[in-house]
């Protein structure tokens, strides 16, 4: 089995939830020696055998990005998972078209880094899409219309890139602190009603969703696809 040893994984969006999860399982695939007993104890006890560093940089702005991955150099792996909250609108029925001001993150900053990063032999990039793409409930128009934009930009740049692989992933509901805007009863609403129609029976957790992205890092024999990690959405 191939690891992340030696490897630098550029996560942009990994101060909380899916990135957060992705950085965290990048750093444990690393640890070609670690024993079960070790990644079952708790962070400050893992004997961790790569280094983490931390960056402030505006998605929305491509000075910020285009500089951060000037100042970074060479890696191997760009992931993306930069979004800025969609707060109300991701209540269903409420107007689709307030979320228009969400595509600048989530869709031209990694296009971007994607564009203006160095990459090492054998570097991938891994951009977030989301279930709306396949199967959009109501109010979620345009996040439909950013997803299936990222969905596709994901095969040109797989194209335009290559050898650089160029895949995405595409979370259903997972609970992360995405939700946050929302009032209380409206988050454990769609909660509930998620994971009650969810054939897995469950909201995701954030290092459910990393496994795909760490996946798509190691298989040098992927490009130009989207893994949709949904618990079954489609389906439902
Ligand atoms: N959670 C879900 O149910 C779900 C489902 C499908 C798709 N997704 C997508 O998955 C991605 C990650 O979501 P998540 O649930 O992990 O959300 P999250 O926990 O809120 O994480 C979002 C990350 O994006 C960063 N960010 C926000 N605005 C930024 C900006 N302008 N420039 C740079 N970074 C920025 C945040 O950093 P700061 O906190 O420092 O601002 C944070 O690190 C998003 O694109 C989201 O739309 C999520």
């Amino acid at each position: 089995m191939s690891t992340l040893q030696g490897k630098i994984v550029l996560v942009v969006g990994g101060s909380s939830g899916i990135g957060f999860a992705v950085a965290k399982y990048a750093i444990i695939s690393h640890a070609v020696d670690t024993t079960v007993k070790e990644l079952t104890a708790t962070k400050a006890e893992l004997k961790l055998p790569g280094e983490v560093d931390g960056e402030i940089v505006d998605g929305e702005e491509s000075a910020s990005v285009k500089s951060l991955v000037n100042r970074i150099g060479e890696i191997d792996h760009l992931v993306w998972t930069s979004g800025d909250s969609i707060g109300p609108s991701m209540t269903p029925n409420t107007n689709p078209f307030e979320s228009s001001d969400v595509f600048d993150v989530r869709f031209w900053g990694a296009i971007i880094a994607a564009q203006n990063a160095k990459f090492r032999s054998g570097g991938s990039v891994i951009l977030t899409t989301g279930v709306p793409v396949k199967k959009p409930p109501p109010g979620y128009s345009v996040i439909a219309g950013i997803g299936g934009a990222i969905d596709a930009v994901v095969r040109g740049l797989a194209v335009d890139l290559a050898p650089i692989r160029v895949n995405a992933v595409s979370p259903g509901v997972v609970d992360t602190e995405i939700w946050g805007n929302l009032p209380v009863e409206t988050k454990n609403k769609i909660m509930e009603d998620t994971k009650a129609k969810l054939l897995v029976k469950h909201v995701a957790k954030p290092e459910e969703i990393a496994e795909a992205y760490i996946f798509l890092m190691k298989c040098e024999y992927i490009t130009g696809q989207r893994i949709d990690v949904d618990g079954g959405n489609s389906y439902a």
